[in-house]
């Protein structure tokens, strides 16, 4: 992680740009609740990736769009969607983040059987925590996701904070081939041992952009959300001073990002704040620095002629908290969790070796205490009683990044490497770096089987998963 040197310009006039047509995704409010429910149907379509004059790029989509329709309710109300499945293959939806009853969770053979083929499925659950969420197929994730599946839902607290714009960017990472259609070769082995599946084009909201309006002392509520398969962000926004107000969804004390960089799993959310204090005419540029020696210019910010306001607005930026369970640190279960494989990893010692080599001959990669669960081979790897609360001390004893995420419930991220966290965050979904350890703490209150596993999604199928069950 580094930050490049020179961030502000001026914009050079005469400069051919085309503007992001999409700040946001396609918006759809929910349909009366006691009416009929939102449809999100699956299928194959196109979508214009790249700008004119490149074709249109062969995906799978909902409802025709890459992302999703963006669906937006208010905290309490009852969301139903009618998923339609026009793909060849089963899938399903999941509801990333946010809290729903174990039958509504969407993984297939677990919580419920795929969505066949011109089937449909009705989810319906309410809205119990306000914050920036996302819904995707999970089942084949790492094709199924990464031919476009996925889309955000954002659930407004029944007083938000007051900004002027409230935006959304999907992040999407795309590997292309120089036709410019999706490279076929999902599931492959390379990608499985190492960092994931890494694209060549990265898009917001679908399209890989050039530049952004904004107005000069405006304020922006940005919700970031990470759909890429296995790329991790890390953006610098330049002059700007961006400050994070929520976590995967979650309020957070607002504070600003460690070493000015916005690092972001996939999966994960970030929602921002940010005053645009420049002047009209200016351009700031978006870079996203997070693997040394592959920085880029994500995109620029371009100040429109007007200004909104002179000097910075001093409304409040902390969000109201979300009805989650505390966990009860006297009480708490502690739990060790290690993960181990890909290549150049540390392999666990002693009794579980032998068997994690016999599973890396049927093609699993990455163990969870040793175990690795492929197809639909899902046993609990920990049965913990309703009502309980559990530390999780999770050891990643690989040599790659892993964003660790669990189903049903968010838990605090209270200690890495062992030292306290600053704001014991809530997350669902948490990035590991390499040999890292972290700790979460959660009230397991929430009964079903749950997944627990890492979200880049081809560790994912070779093995990085599990289930824990709560009774
Ligand atoms: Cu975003 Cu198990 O998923
Ligand atoms: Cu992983």
């Amino acid at each position: 992680l580094h930050r490049p040197i020179s961030r502000r310009h001026v914009l050079r006039t005469g400069a051919a740009f085309t503007a992001l047509s999409a700040l946001s995704p396609a918006r759809m409010a929910m349909a009366d609740p006691t009416g009929d429910p939102f449809v999100l149907r699956a299928a194959s379509g196109q979508a214009a990736l790249r700008p004119l004059p490149y074709g249109p790029t062969n995906v799978w989509s909902y409802s025709g769009s890459v992302p999703g329709p963006e669906i937006r309710v208010r905290q309490g109300d009852r969301i139903r969607v009618l998923a339609q499945n026009g793909l060849d293959e089963g899938t399903t939806i999941h509801w990333h983040g946010i809290r729903t009853p174990n039958s509504m969770d969407g993984v297939p053979f677990l919580t419920q059987d795929p969505i066949p083929v011109a089937g449909e499925f009705l989810y319906e659950f309410d809205a119990l925590d306000a914050g920036t969420f996302w819904y995707h197929p999970h089942q084949r994730s790492s094709e199924q996701v990464g031919r476009g599946l996925y889309g955000p839902l954002i659930v407004e607290e029944a007083d938000p904070i007051r900004v002027d714009r409230d935006l959304t960017w999907m992040l999407d990472d795309w590997r292309m081939t120089r036709a410019g259609q999706l490279s076929d070769d999902f599931g492959n082995r390379h990608d499985a041992m190492h960092g994931g599946r890494i694209g060549n084009s990265v898009t917001i909201n679908g399209e890989i952009p050039e530049r952004i309006s904004v107005q000069s002392g405006e304020r922006i509520r940005l919700r970031l959300i990470n759909a890429a398969n296995a790329r991790i962000f890390g953006l610098d926004f330049g002059d700007f001073e961006p400050v994070v107000v929520a976590l995967d969804g979650q309020p957070v004390t607002p504070h600003a990002p460690d070493g000015g960089v916005v690092v972001i799993g996939p999966a994960m959310r970030v929602d921002l704040v940010i005053d645009m204090t420049g002047k009209p005419g200016e351009a700031v540029t978006v870079t996203d620095v997070f693997y040394e020696g592959l920085e880029y210019r994500l995109v620029d910010l371009v100040y429109g002629p007007d200004r909104l306001r002179d000097s910075v607005p001093d409304w409040s930026m902390d969000l109201p908290p979300n009805p989650l369970a505390e966990p009860d640190m006297a009480s708490a279960a502690r739990h060790q969790i290690v993960f181990n494989g890909g290549m150049m990893g540390q392999m666990m010692m002693g009794s579980g070796m032998g068997s994690m080599m016999d599973q890396m001959r049927e093609g699993n990669m990455w163990f969870i205490n040793g175990e690795a669960a492929t197809g639909h081979m899902m046993d609990p790897l920990l049965v913990l009683p309703q009502g309980t609360s559990h530390v999780f001390e999770m050891d990643n004893r690989t040599a790659w990044h892993h964003p660790i995420h669990f189903h049903g419930h968010s838990f605090r991220v209270i200690a890495r490497n062992g030292q306290p966290t600053r704001y014991r965050e809530w997350q669902d979904t948490v990035l590991m770096a390499p040999e890292e350890r972290v700790e979460i703490a959660f009230a397991a209150d929430n009964p079903g089987d749950w997944m627990f596993h890492c979200h880049i999604l081809e560790h994912q199928a070779a093995g990085m998963m599990g289930v824990i069950r709560v009774e």
